[in-house]
């Protein structure tokens, strides 16, 4: 999908994905303290705008407009005078290059593209973490083809761990957790078990 594509999408919904924060990212980064924090393909940028509330300063970097929007309409309204943490920047991953060593947390959600592209999408969000900073990844899990809820159906766009730690070989990373994880997604239905993948990885300091 292009960003037309996405752009469509987004505004055939009044909110797209959930207004809380990605259950991983609640997890990893309740207790880091706020610095600067790059959000890569955020979206309508319910992660980027959890950690501006905490205090964080956060990029929402994402291709399509009609989701960076709708992000910065919801941080006027949560943020209030303190908005301005929360900034968009329309950019597409297959080329843009963060600043690098900048970053105290990048993140990257459920990015879910074809092995090529997230091998450059990955190593330029591992390149933006700056010393003592951290690299959050989590995406739809290979698995969760055949024995998980949601996710694209298409192998191609769904990675495991163990991917993008190669992705991120030779970054200066050091990998802190890289492993498939279980989320429970509430459905009409009933409970549904989601597979995911996390990689969290950290630069030393200098
Ligand atoms: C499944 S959504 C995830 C959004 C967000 N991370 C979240 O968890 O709510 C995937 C996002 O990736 C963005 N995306 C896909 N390809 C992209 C590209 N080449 N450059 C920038 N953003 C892209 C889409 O616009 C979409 O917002």
């Amino acid at each position: 999908m292009d960003a037309a594509d996405w752009d469509a999408k987004y505004a055939g919904t009044e909110l797209m994905w959930s207004l809380t924060p990605n259950q991983w990212v609640e997890e990893v980064v309740a207790d880091l303290t706020p610095g600067r924090a790059l959000d890569l393909a955020a979206g309508e940028g319910r992660n980027a705008l959890w950690l501006a509330e905490r205090g964080w300063q956060a990029t929402a970097v994402d291709f399509s407009r009609v989701a960076l929007e709708r992000g910065a309409e919801l941080a006027a309204q949560r943020l209030g005078p303190e908005a301005s943490r929360f900034t968009i920047e329309e950019a597409d991953l297959l080329t843009h290059r963060p600043e690098a060593r900048a970053y105290d947390l990048v993140m990257v959600v459920y990015l879910q593209v074809n092995p090529q592209f997230r091998a450059i999408a990955m190593r330029a969000a591992a390149d933006a973490v700056a010393p003592g900073g951290m690299l959050l990844v989590t995406a739809h899990d290979s698995d969760n083809l055949v024995d998980g809820f949601g996710g694209p159906p298409n192998a191609a766009v769904l990675y495991a761990a163990h991917d993008v730690v190669a992705d991120i070989e030779g970054s200066g990373l050091d990998v802190v957790r890289a492993e498939r994880v279980t989320r429970i997604v509430a459905t009409d239905a009933g409970e549904r078990r989601a597979l995911d993948c996390l990689v969290v990885a950290t630069r030393p300091r200098d």
